[in-house]
């Protein structure tokens, strides 16, 4: 897939891309980055891309002008359509569901507001979807739009070894994931639980699926609404 980074820092996006499985996942040619910066399409000596808010109070809000240029710039670069997402606190959560449906599209375009943000009206007219990463706020979406590059690259069908499977992933089945040992078995910090080492497929499985179910009670309770639970889940729930 292709993702293009409309950003006054595309190069930080890029950084945060270039290590780990999306670093593989770009070599593989799976994930190609492009970066388009708006001041490279503004006018001007001073190439001016935020001004203040009408109405008055902090900070500056990012121009129409400069955005639209750059992003009609960006879509004249190749033919498919790209799905432009608006990285912000006021979007939509970001989930491992909406991960997948992202990770499908051939092309995305991240425009990464920073100052107050920018022009409502741009975002009226051009952007898809408007999607957060937290309920926190960022200095700007470039570490947002990070995020949201590592989430759908390593998604791609070969970004991930096998051993890396992403089926297994903390969210895929709607829970946290389970906890995971390694060498050594004994370690004065504690034991490895006996079942892990039993060889036993079955028993490891069901242990595996009751310590997600126990982590997903006590640490995200909201998941349990949503996540598909079987009866036997149900039945170590209400133990
Ligand atoms: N820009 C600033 N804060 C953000 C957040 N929480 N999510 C996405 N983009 C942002």
């Amino acid at each position: 897939m292709r993702i293009d980074i409309i950003s006054l820092f595309p190069e930080f996006v890029a950084q945060c891309a270039g290590f780990g499985v999306v670093g593989r996942a770009q070599e593989r040619g799976l994930l190609s980055l492009h970066g388009w910066n708006p001041r490279d399409h503004a006018e001007g000596g001073y190439r001016r891309v935020d001004d203040r808010p009408f109405g008055g109070g902090p900070g500056m809000v990012m121009m129409i002008d400069p955005l639209l240029a750059t992003l009609d710039a960006m879509q004249a670069d190749d033919a498919a359509p790209a799905h432009v997402i608006y990285l912000s606190p006021q979007g939509k959560a970001l989930t491992q569901a909406r991960a997948r449906t992202l990770a499908a599209m051939p092309r995305l375009a991240l425009l990464c507001g920073r100052y107050e943000g920018v022009d409502e009206r741009l975002i009226e007219a051009r952007v898809d979807e408007e999607i957060s990463i937290g309920d926190y706020v960022l200095s700007g979406g470039e570490l947002a739009a990070a995020v949201v590059v590592d989430a759908v690259a390593r998604l791609q069908d070969g970004a991930l070894n096998d051993a890396e499977s992403a089926a297994q992933d903390s969210f895929e089945d709607g829970l946290l994931d389970c906890p995971h040992y390694t060498k050594p078995v004994a370690h004065a910090l504690g034991a490895v639980p006996e079942v892990l080492l039993s060889g036993h497929h079955g028993e490891i499985a069901r242990w595996r699926r009751q310590q997600s179910l126990l982590r997903t009670a006590q640490r995200r309770p909201d998941l349990l609404e949503s996540a598909p639970l079987g009866a036997a889940d149900m039945a170590f729930l209400r133990e």
